[in-house]
């Protein structure tokens, strides 16, 4: 187990509409996500990112959604509903060590870790398993809070993840630091 998970009280903190001003998940992941690709959220919280990845890949599309807590999940079930979306997410809960995605081995387009790595407690494994749901040429963009993660402590990530197999991409456009675009070389990558 991770030394610290977010508490289901900072699940709603995370949904506050002003964190759009500094974290905009149109402008952030629209530049990654077409219609019809098949995204993978793992560590999805209450759902920020979850619902604008779901209307981005459109009728045809699939994001699967991926946390250990239920109560994060159910959440994002809700507003899925709410929304008219849940037809095109995939809500998982993790109940065992790994992320469990063995079924989506080499089909996932792009994956989007956003504030979740500080809090794997096994970052090679997770990386590997990451890099396994990708097809050649997917892409996994990974974002950390500045607050709980030093620069050290995020090359250190960027670092695993290149031992898993990732190469890292130039930002088509520059979101912030702490943020790195990683490639599944493959497919003319
Ligand atoms: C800080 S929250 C971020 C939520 C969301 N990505 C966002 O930015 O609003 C981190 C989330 O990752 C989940 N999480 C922690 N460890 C995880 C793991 N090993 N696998 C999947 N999810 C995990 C937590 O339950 C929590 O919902």
């Amino acid at each position: 187990m991770a030394k610290h998970v977010c508490p289901p009280w900072v699940g709603y903190l995370l949904l506050c509409p002003l964190r759009k001003l500094l974290e905009n998940p149109d402008k952030i992941l629209g530049q990654f996500v077409r219609e019809g690709m098949v995204v993978l959220e793992p560590g999805c919280g209450m759902g920020y990112f979850t619902l604008p990845l779901a209307r981005m890949v459109g009728p045809e599309g699939r994001v699967v959604a991926v946390d250990i807590q239920g109560r994060m999940l159910s959440v994002v079930r809700r507003s899925a509903r709410k929304a008219g979306l849940l037809d095109r997410i995939d809500l998982r809960r993790i109940e065992t060590e790994g992320l469990g995605l063995e079924d989506l081995s080499g089909r996932v387009d792009f994956a989007a870790a956003l504030h979740l790595v500080h809090e794997v407690p096994d970052q090679a494994r997770f990386f590997i398993e990451i890099w396994n749901s990708l097809k050649p040429g997917g892409k996994l963009l990974v974002m950390e809070p500045r607050g709980h993660v030093s620069l050290d402590r995020f090359e250190q990530t960027v670092a695993t993840a290149e031992k898993a197999g990732f190469k890292q991409e130039v930002l088509p456009r520059k979101i912030r630091d702490r943020c790195v675009l990683l490639v599944k070389p493959g497919n003319g990558v």
